[in-house]
């Protein structure tokens, strides 16, 4: 299954089509999160992710990503392959969450691009403390590849899944999106739980529009009894 930015929305963190908030308002996510944007402001890249980092740190999961969590016991395989950045699933309680994305509250080095866990100071642009390089938040920006190994598992598990759940995203965004067609073309089920059409709801066996924090609850409710 694929998750997008919807699945967090009831827990207050806004969509990335969403317009944003406050000072950020003025502001594309699409001019923030680039490594161009970075290149030229690091500092004002960080400050966006600092305040993302504390809007999620003070957000709870909702009853969509528990739900989803439970789901994972319910039946005999599950992989939850989500876009977000947010960890929401994990504190939900899912486990080997497939980050397509990246994690916002990882570190990378810029100039050595590996995970670095170094304390990170409460403004400028923090440091590498192995080689003095800016680190950058470990997520992966526009233009930017997937790491290869959440590629290849998110494809594998499409490839070979009988059922496939697409919860609150808008589709997009390759190569994330081409994942349903994987999975259509190899015989699967393809559920979509979504407020609003996207743009590949026609492909879908079913739509259920619906919020997530709503839809998710049901439907393993249905499955659990
Ligand atoms: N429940 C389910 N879906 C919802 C809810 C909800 N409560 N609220 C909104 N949605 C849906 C919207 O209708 C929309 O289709 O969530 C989707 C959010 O779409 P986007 O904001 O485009 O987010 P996403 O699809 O995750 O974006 C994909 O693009 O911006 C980049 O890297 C970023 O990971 C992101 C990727």
């Amino acid at each position: 299954m694929l998750t997008g930015a919807g699945v967090s929305a009831e827990s207050g963190v806004p969509t990335f089509r969403e317009a944003q908030t406050g000072l950020w308002e003025q502001y594309d996510p699409m001019d923030l999160a680039t490594p161009e944007a970075f290149a030229r402001d690091p500092e004002l890249v960080w400050r966006w992710y600092r305040w993302r980092r504390d809007l999620v740190a003070g957000a709870e999961p909702n009853a969509g990503h528990r739900a989803l969590a439970e789901l994972q016991s319910l039946v005999p395989r599950l992989t939850l392959v989500t876009q977000n950045v947010d960890g929401m699933h994990q504190r939900a309680g899912s486990s080997d969450v497939i980050e397509f994305h990246g994690n916002l509250f990882s570190n990378r080095c810029s100039a050595e691009a590996r995970i670095v866990n170094a304390a990170d100071d409460d403004d400028g642009v923090p440091s590498c403390p192995d080689c003095g390089g800016y680190l950058r938040p470990g997520v992966v920006w526009f233009g930017e590849a997937i790491p290869e190994e959440a590629l290849h598992a998110s494809f594998a598990a499409a490839a070979d899944c009988d059922v496939f759940l697409s919860v609150g995203t808008s589709s997009l965004v390759y190569p994330a999106a081409g994942l349903a067609d994987v999975a259509r073309e190899a015989g699967a089920v393809t559920i979509e739980v979504n407020p609003s059409p996207t743009s590949q709801s026609e492909s879908y066996t079913a739509s259920l529009r619906g919020n997530s924090g709503m839809v998710l609850p049901q439907l393993v409710e249905s499955l659990a009894h």
